[in-house]
């Protein structure tokens, strides 16, 4: 209604000011100047420092005559110094110019001036941008790791995933601890939501002991593999495992399937538009793609990086700390974090060797990779098996030629990195207890550890204590929860 109302007054007065002299609303969409007389808009690509841009700008005058010319100049106030170069201003149209050859030798503050001459009159506005110390293909890099959140597309294999009653049913399941063997595990209990939906434990705890930490399942959608060994193709068939592994649910088919009937049947009706069906199976499965569901809504919040990358983006201000920047220009550069840690949520979303020892104790290995690929293929519920609902099999493509190899071995699935402050301890055997203990792995890297066939990726960065402050802060800083940033 707000809107409505705003639009009509809007085009109220846009008829006022066509009859004297044409509605002043520039051609170009970027950021927008005022003064008495005038409205310019400009914009450019992002800026960075000792590199050449140009501006396009538009510009109208609100009443009278239409501007007749613009001339475009910047200096650093704080400092008292313009630019080494004057830039040349080309008028492209009426109302429209391109200024070229401008260039910010220094970071910091900058100011742009625009001088608009109208019936001999001239108009000053003037725009403050903050330039930061990233070059421009550091910028770009920078820029890969965004936008947050990012667009949600629905799971093709799971033909409930993003119904309203599906979400509604998987959060019921979530907390159902008589879904368990023992009616005493819920999923809950090792995604727990005040503990950003892990334990808090190096490994998790069910029934037993198991070999692995337990990852958040905030953003677990954005992966296109589950578990640390990548052995599940989907959030639905991944939410399934647990239910059935005795250290954790110790649960099987018939006894989820005597649950939905006995305490959920008028849910699952709802969710998926059936009765509760005989087979067993189908039941235990559709449990799985509720449970997805709702796991599907899980997604975290935008971050103190969220709201830098975006500002560089637009050459805008923002307070980011000095010390996150610092540790964002290792981790895009030597450090070469974000060749794995890649795009908006941190990860490849393949496998490497990290050189974090493998044994899970008493002679037995944890093979990660290697035996995951093993396990995807033999899992009646994967992407290829009868279960998936996309008959066109759209986002099978990876499971069916993912290949088995030596180098597999003692690979484990590259993490995202989003909220990993609330999620300590680390690895896929939590065996690294604080941010400043994984950086410093990353810094005394063991390359004895590492495949003779693997990564090259990684070298021990050697860093200084300063530098493993500064990945730290940066680390700190992917946390919607980061108070001490705001
Ligand atoms: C005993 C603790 C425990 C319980 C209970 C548990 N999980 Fe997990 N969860 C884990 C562990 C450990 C892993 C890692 C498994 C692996 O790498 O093999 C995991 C992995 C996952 C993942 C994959 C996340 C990723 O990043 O790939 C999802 C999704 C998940 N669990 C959902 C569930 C659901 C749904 C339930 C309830 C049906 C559940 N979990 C119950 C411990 C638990
Ligand atoms: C070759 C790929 C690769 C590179 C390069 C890399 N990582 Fe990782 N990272 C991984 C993998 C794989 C894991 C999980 C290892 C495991 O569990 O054994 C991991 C785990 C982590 C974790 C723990 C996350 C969690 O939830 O347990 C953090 C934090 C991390 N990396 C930060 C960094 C930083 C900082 C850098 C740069 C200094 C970096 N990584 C470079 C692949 C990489």
């Amino acid at each position: 209604m707000e809107k409505r109302r705003s639009r009509l007054w809007l085009a109220f007065a846009a008829g006022l000011i066509c009859k004297s002299g044409g509605a002043c609303v520039p051609p170009l969409e970027g950021t927008r100047l005022e003064s008495p007389r005038h409205v310019l808009v400009f914009k450019s690509a992002p800026i960075a420092v000792s590199e050449h841009f140009s501006l396009e700008i538009a510009a109208c005058a609100k009443s009278g005559a239409a501007p007749e010319s613009l001339k475009v100049d910047a200096h650093m106030p704080e400092h008292r110094h313009g630019m080494n170069y004057a830039p040349a201003v080309k008028a492209l149209g009426p109302g429209r110019w391109r200024a070229e050859g401008l260039l910010f030798h220094m970071p910091g503050k900058w100011e742009f001036v625009f001088e608009i001459a109208t019936a001999g009159t001239t108009d000053r506005l003037a725009h403050p941008i903050v330039l930061s110390q990233f070059s421009a293909d550091e910028v770009a890099r920078i820029l890969q790791h965004g936008p947050w959140p990012p667009a949600a597309r629905r799971d093709p294999s799971n033909r409930v995933s993003g119904h309203p009653e599906a979400v509604a049913l998987g959060e019921k399941l979530f907390f159902e601890p008589r879904l368990s063997g023992t009616g005493s595990v819920l999923c809950a209990t090792c995604h727990a939501p005040f503990r950003a939906f892990q334990d808090g434990r190096a490994r998790a705890f069910g029934l037993q002991e198991v070999d692995r930490n337990t990852p958040s399942v905030l953003n677990a959608r954005f992966y296109r593999w589950y578990g640390w060994d990548g052995s599940h193709d989907t959030l639905w068939s991944q939410s399934v495992r647990p239910l059935l592994d005795a250290r954790e649910m110790n649960a099987s088919a018939a006894h989820v399937a005597r649950a939905i009937r006995e305490l959920l049947g008028v849910e699952y009706q709802k969710a998926f538009d059936r009765p509760v069906p005989e087979d067993d199976e189908a039941v235990l499965v559709d449990v799985g793609k509720a449970l997805a569901a709702f796991q599907e809504t899980l997604v975290s919040g935008r971050t103190p990086f969220d709201e830098f990358r975006d500002a560089l983006e637009k050459n805008t201000v923002t307070d980011y700390p000095a010390a996150a920047q610092r540790g964002l220009k290792i981790f895009i550069g030597k450090g070469n974090c974000s060749v794995c840690h890649f795009g908006p949520h941190f990860t490849n979303g393949e496998f490497a060797d990290t050189g974090v020892p493998f044994f899970a104790g008493r002679g037995r290995v944890d093979s990660g990779r290697h035996e995951g690929i093993k396990r995807l293929r033999s899992n009646p519920h994967n992407l290829l098996g009868r279960f998936n609902d996309d008959a066109a099999r759209s986002t099978a493509t990876g499971t069916r030629h993912v290949q088995l190899q030596h180098r597999n071995f003692g690979e484990f699935r590259v993490p995202g990195l989003r909220n990993v402050a609330q999620t300590a301890p680390y690895m896929h055997n939590g065996s690294l207890a604080t941010l400043r203990d994984v950086v410093r792995h990353y810094s005394e890297l063991n390359e004895e550890r590492l495949h003779a066939d693997g990564e090259r990726v990684l070298k021990p960065l050697k860093l200084s204590e300063g530098e493993i402050e500064d990945l730290v802060t940066l680390l700190e800083s992917l946390s919607p929860q980061a108070d001490r940033f705001r």
